[in-house]
């Protein structure tokens, strides 16, 4: 979900809409504004999109200049205007990231005293709550404290009250805030791509902070120790609102596919010391004294993680385990202090990977994470972050992300193939130019896109689609189906090419669209026997591969020649593909390609 506050000087509610317009990518199923109109609070939600928010704003426009806005991704409570935030009493809105855990328990104890709930969500108990201390004669200062001393779980607030132009209370707890600073004007909101437009002067709050705001200014407070006041440090932020445009695109995820050549360059030069030909190796990680490596992340970045897997077993032969993080812990894997875990996320905040990182601490690992968003929380409780360059990513399904992740992956690998003295100068030499050509092989895939577009008008008619590769072409199989899935909901499936007569072959008919990632390498001949039991079951086969395999296919199936490159950076090149066949098929079916249905980009909650 995401949060934004202003304490401002005109009205805020079509501010507040603006920068809710940014944060809809992480959640979408409804949205609200609570502002205060002659010190009465007032508000205006709607379920849907933001759209439907802003008719009702048309026609029943709020004039306050003090307000709280929310975009929701819908856990306790379906998508309805009454389980919308702001949730409110006549005293005190509310709005809300997260879960609160003991829900049930506090609900039961407010209804025993009488309280009537107008909503099915956690959230409206700590409008309940609040509501009982400032009539119990508290001030919101230390009526909030009061509260949060009662909730468990992970979340983010904002507060506002009755009667109260000049005060606005936040709180975190695990789900992401940041405070901005104005001219006379103070800002709430969940990240910094919520306040871009209107500061880049921000406050990331830390867990347990409270933070109090008037318009002049915030006081910060820890919450969830002493109450005593804390300092915390004000920072220039790096997002730009240009960065965060859709500029001629129409799509976010059109955009952002584009940009891969760019952001992948700007990430390997970061790992890289291109000039030397070496990839530069992270402080404080000694590759040489680890055994293993856990690697842990969700969605996309865990198909990362599973490439990542080849390239650190065969480069730096140093055995690999790779979970999904929600399966991490529950496992209960043999965890070695001083060993390694590495987290990948783009969002930084994804409640499963960020658990998994807690409980890898608590075992005494060390933890090397992955992000793209380095002021993440996941990335301040690690020891080593290694950045992913991407820029904001907005689309939900992740794209740039991913190539970014992989970039960023591979030259670490490489890293710890040179520390553990598996490779040679020379290897490491020409693993490195391999990754330096990358961005040109990448741009050169982008051409594709006319192609793939004229495919795509096609496998929009298919109801199921199997994705296959082998090697580290086969997390990217995984990941081309993950991406038809969410954007298109066309039921997709990767699997190994060798698994394939295993089970899927019962699948195949002619109906079925069969995408084949083979690259002209040492399994391209197992592969091509795969699509040819797939041919020969009348499934329609799209192989993707390089020139070589082309020449080697002769034309038996229809076929899309991405450049030919070295067989270590083909998962980056064959990414784009996916991602643009996806893309296309989405757009035949005019699904809503940024904001899929039931999808949220940064998933906060376990
Ligand atoms: C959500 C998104 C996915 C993403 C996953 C992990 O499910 O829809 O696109 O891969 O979260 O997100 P993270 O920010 O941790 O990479």
């Amino acid at each position: 979900c995401g949060i934004v506050g202003i304490l401002g000087k005109g009205a805020v509610a079509p501010q507040i809409v603006d920068a809710l317009k940014r944060l809809e990518y992480r959640g979408y199923d409804s949205a609200g504004v609570a502002t205060l109109e002659k010190g009465a609070l007032a508000r205006r939600r709607a379920p849907g999109k933001l759209r439907a928010l802003e008719d009702k704003l048309a026609k029943e426009p709020l004039t306050g200049h003090a307000g709280i806005g929310h975009t929701r991704w819908a856990t306790h409570g379906g998508p309805s205007e009454a389980n919308a935030h702001p949730h409110a009493t006549e005293r005190v809105a509310v709005v809300h990231n997260g879960i609160i855990e003991n829900y049930k328990e506090l609900r039961e104890e407010l209804a025993d005293h009488g309280v009537v709930f107008s909503s099915d969500t956690d959230t409206e108990t700590i409008v309940h709550l609040v509501t009982a201390e400032l009539d119990a004669g508290k001030s919101p200062q230390d009526a909030v404290p009061a509260v949060l001393a009662k909730l468990r779980g992970a979340f983010a607030l904002a507060f506002l009250f009755k009667g109260e132009e000049d005060l606005m209370i936040a709180a975190r707890r695990g789900s992401p805030l940041a405070v901005g600073y104005g001219d006379g004007e103070m800002y709430v909101g969940s990240d910094a791509i919520a306040l871009a437009p209107f500061t880049d002067k921000i406050t990331y709050l830390e867990d347990g902070d409270c933070a109090i705001l008037t318009h002049t200014g915030v006081s910060i407070r820890d919450c969830d120790g002493n109450g005593s006041k804390v300092a915390r440090v004000t920072q220039k932020s790096t997002v730009s609102a240009a960065l965060i445009e859709k500029g001629n695109y129409r799509h976010f995820m059109a955009k952002e596919i584009a940009e891969q050549p760019d952001v992948v360059g700007h990430t390997l030069a970061h790992h890289l010391d291109m000039a030397k030909g070496r990839a530069r190796i992270p402080e404080g990680i000694d590759f040489k004294k680890l055994d293993r490596i856990a690697f842990s992340a969700c969605g996309t970045a865990y198909y990362a993680g599973l490439v990542a897997r080849y390239w650190f077993e065969k480069l730096a032969r140093i055995p690999v385990d790779i979970d999904i993080a929600s399966e991490f812990r529950y496992r209960e894997p043999p965890l070695k202090p001083g060993g390694l875990a590495i987290l990948i996320s783009q969002s930084g905040e994804t409640a499963d990977t960020l658990a998994t990182l807690r409980h890898c601490k608590e075992q005494g690992m060390q933890i090397a994470s992955v992000v793209n968003v380095t002021s993440s929380t996941i990335a301040r409780e690690s020891d080593a972050i290694l950045p992913t360059l991407g820029g904001p990513e907005i689309g939900v399904a992740s794209t740039k992300a991913f190539t970014c992740q992989l970039a960023t992956l591979a030259a670490l690998a490489v890293a710890a193939g040179k520390a553990r003295g598996v490779l040679s100068d020379d290897d490491e030499q020409r693993l490195v130019a391999s990754l330096v050509e990358l961005p040109r092989l990448m741009a050169e895939t982008l051409k594709l896109e006319p192609q793939i577009e004229r495919i795509a008008k096609d496998l929009a008619k298919a109801q199921d689609a199997l994705y296959l590769g082998r090697g580290t072409s086969f997390p990217i199989a995984m990941e081309g189906a993950l991406k038809l899935k969410e954007i298109s909901y066309i039921h997709a499936e990767g699997y190994a090419a060798g698994e394939l007569k295993h089970g899927p072959i019962a699948l195949v008919d002619e109906k079925m669209p069969v995408v084949v990632l083979a690259p002209y390498d040492t399994l391209f001949e197992k592969t091509v026997s795969n699509m040819q039991e797939v041919a020969a079951r009348g499934g329609k086969v799209l192989l993707v591969t390089d020139p070589d395999g082309a020449k080697e296919a002769a034309g038996e199936f229809e076929t899309l020649i991405v450049p030919k490159s070295y067989a270590f950076v083909t998962p980056m090149i064959y990414a784009i593909p996916m991602q643009l066949l996806a893309y296309h098929t989405a757009v035949f079916m005019g699904t809503d390609v940024d904001q899929p249905r039931n999808l949220a980009k940064s998933v906060t909650v376990e």
